[in-house]
């Protein structure tokens, strides 16, 4: 993608008609709040990321968010609650591999008390729209087999399983699982 182009999307919101979210660019000035901190500090939430094996602070957060809004092959966005702007957590296209049209996903929701409200599915199907828009092709998703929430938003929308990968992640410290 030209640096033209991608500047172009760089500045843009994903808006959402029939939801209550929408999916902004993060400033790192004023979206890297103590809140934020708190979710990727917070060992239940980040027990199936691989956020879970640091410890997080404002300025390694802020320097992440410098990063991902200029890099060429990855958009970052914060997920919004319309209602009052509310930043609720984060989703990830990329790392995006041009030249094969394809592209990772990742998300949070930052708080348990959020969870199941359908938020994340919605970002997913917007996120398909963007990736659509900007031509990619196949979008990929590895998750632990026992996050449950994470299958179903993917299945919701019309993700298929290729494969699982055995041994592959170590949980709680017990051992290996797929
Ligand atoms: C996993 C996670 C991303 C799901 O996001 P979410 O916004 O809660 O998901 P949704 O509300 O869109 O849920 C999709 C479906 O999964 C269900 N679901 C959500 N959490 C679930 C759980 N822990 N167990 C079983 N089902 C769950 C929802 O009820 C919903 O079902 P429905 O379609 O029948 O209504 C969220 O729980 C989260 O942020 N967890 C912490 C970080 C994480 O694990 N990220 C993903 C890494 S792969």
């Amino acid at each position: 993608m030209k640096k033209k182009e991608r500047n172009k999307y760089k500045k843009k919101n994903l808006l959402l008609t029939n939801s209550e979210i929408f999916l902004k660019k993060l400033n790192p000035e004023k979206d890297v709040t103590n809140k934020y901190k708190s979710w990727l500090n917070d060992k239940k939430i980040t027990q199936y990321i691989e956020q879970k094996f640091k410890k997080h602070s404002i300025k390694d957060i802020k320097k992440f968010v410098i990063k991902k809004n200029n890099s060429k092959d990855e958009f970052l966005f914060g997920i919004f609650l319309k209602v009052k702007n509310i930043h609720i957590g984060n989703i990830k296209l990329g790392p995006i591999k041009w030249n094969h049209k394809s592209a990772e996903i990742s998300y949070f929701i930052g708080e348990n008390k959020l969870h199941s409200k359908n938020y994340v599915s919605e970002a997913i199907r917007k996120i398909l729209i963007f990736a659509k828009k900007i031509k990619i092709k196949k979008i990929n998703e590895g998750f632990y087999s026992i996050n449950k929430g994470s299958e179903r938003a993917l299945k919701k929308n019309g993700f298929k399983l290729e494969g699982i990968l055995k041994s592959q992640l170590i949980h709680k410290k017990k051992g290996l699982i797929q």
